[in-house]
């Protein structure tokens, strides 16, 4: 008897201390997942800015001149230098800016290209006669990625691929949505400096943030691109963070989720807030999604498109048709590929240079009457 009672005794403590044990590691664990694990994130602008641009990803060292190696011809590789804004806050002021560039000759006139280097491509720039696409990639590509995008799109357009600054070549400077955006206002300024020629702006993915604010700035200055194509869009980075289904079971509960992880990101010029910016859009829009894009879900397309829709006014700022693709495969990479595409395309390029001759005649008739 005594000897069984003496067993149970000290099983009850092996019970008891197991359960300590296991109570510890759990709460160790919550400390660290739900407590450290955010704090280090709010403190981690580096952490934060390789979430937004994973410019790690991009493969280093490759000669973008070296244009054979891409499988791709009639295209010239060079550099646009942006004058950096005095008043940023950043470790690099007084540093010039230098993007790199590829300008992808219109297929109509490839046939005409014996060899790259003696071809007059700023003659193909000022001449005017071709539309001109400024396309800007998403944030885990740079300009050579999306070759077979190219060959598509060259059918309709003259086309500048840029990379951002920290991408590819591009001087690693430093990286937020201010300074993308800046950069970029300024090669679009450097191209209409340099042709009559109608300006269209494509942005994929993180792209159509970079385009959609670029839209509103270039706005300030009177400047407005014929059109403004976004494919594959979301509303903001926090957004798509915060609404993210590993993120939203296992942080979104926390009491210090939005201090910790939405607003820092915020704070840190990283949010990329197209809702804020597609108002100011002054430019017929065309957004692209797929039903079935693993990346960015379409409802945040809808939402954008929907904000678009409601805000503005399409009768002078023009109009807002959304392109929702069935679950074919396109995922968030191959909507370029939709036999559908060619036409949406043309038609958009129609109506848009039509809205624009249109604004021009009104704002004639403006003048005049003044
Ligand atoms: C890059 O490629 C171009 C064109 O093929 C070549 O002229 C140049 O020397 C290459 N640059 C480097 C650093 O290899
Ligand atoms: C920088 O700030 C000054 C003073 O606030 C202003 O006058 C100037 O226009 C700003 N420069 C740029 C490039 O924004
Ligand atoms: C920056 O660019 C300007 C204009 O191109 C040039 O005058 C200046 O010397 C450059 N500064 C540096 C530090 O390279
Ligand atoms: C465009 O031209 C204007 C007027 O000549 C000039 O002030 C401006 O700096 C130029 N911008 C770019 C980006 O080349
Ligand atoms: C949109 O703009 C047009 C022309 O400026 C104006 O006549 C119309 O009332 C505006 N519509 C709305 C809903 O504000
Ligand atoms: C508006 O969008 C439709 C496509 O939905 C297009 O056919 C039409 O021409 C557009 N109108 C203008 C003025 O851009």
């Amino acid at each position: 008897m005594q000897h069984v009672r003496r067993n149970k005794k000290s099983c009850q403590k092996f019970i008891l201390g197991t359960a300590l044990y296991i109570f510890v590691v759990l709460l160790l664990l919550f400390i660290v997942i739900f407590i450290i694990l955010p704090l280090v994130f709010k403190y981690s602008i580096g952490i934060q800015r390789s979430l937004v641009f994973p410019t790690w990803a991009i493969p280093p060292g490759m000669n973008y001149s070296d244009i054979d190696h891409f499988g791709i011809e009639g295209v010239k590789n060079f550099y646009i230098t942006v004058n950096h804004n005095e008043n940023l806050t950043s470790d690099d002021d007084n540093q010039n800016v230098t993007l790199g560039v590829w300008q992808i000759l219109p297929l109509e006139i490839l046939s005409d290209v014996i060899k790259n280097e003696d071809y007059n491509f700023d003659g193909v720039l000022s001449n005017g006669k071709y539309d001109i696409l400024l396309y800007l990639h998403g944030n885990g590509h740079d300009r050579s990625a999306i070759v077979d995008k190219y060959v598509i799109l060259r059918k309709y357009f003259h086309i500048f691929a840029v990379d951002y600054r920290g991408y590819a070549d591009s001087t690693k400077a430093e990286l937020t949505e201010t300074n993308v955006v800046n950069d970029i206002t300024q090669v679009y300024e450097w191209l209409v400096n340099r042709t009559n020629s109608n300006i269209f702006v494509w942005g994929h993915s993180l792209g159509t943030a970079v385009g959609t604010h670029l839209t509103a700035n270039l706005k300030k200055n009177y400047i407005f691109p014929k059109g403004l194509i976004l494919e594959t869009p979301f509303t903001s980075i926090t957004d798509v963070m915060g609404k993210h289904p590993f993120v939203k079971s296992f942080y979104a509960w926390l009491p210090w989720f939005r201090t910790t992880i939405i607003q820092p990101m915020i704070d840190n010029d990283f949010d990329f807030d197209s809702q804020k910016y597609i108002v100011d859009v002054d430019c017929p829009i065309m957004i692209l999604h797929a039903k079935d894009d693993t990346i960015i879900p379409y409802s945040f397309a809808t939402e954008l498109y929907n904000t678009a829709v409601n805000n503005r006014n399409y009768t002078y700022q023009g109009n807002v048709t959304y392109y929702l693709f069935d679950e074919v495969g396109y995922d968030h990479m191959l909507i370029h590929t939709a036999p559908e595409l060619p036409g949406y395309l043309e038609n958009f390029v129609d109506s848009s240079i039509k809205f624009s001759l249109s604004k021009q005649i009104e704002r004639k008739d403006a003048e005049r009457k003044l």
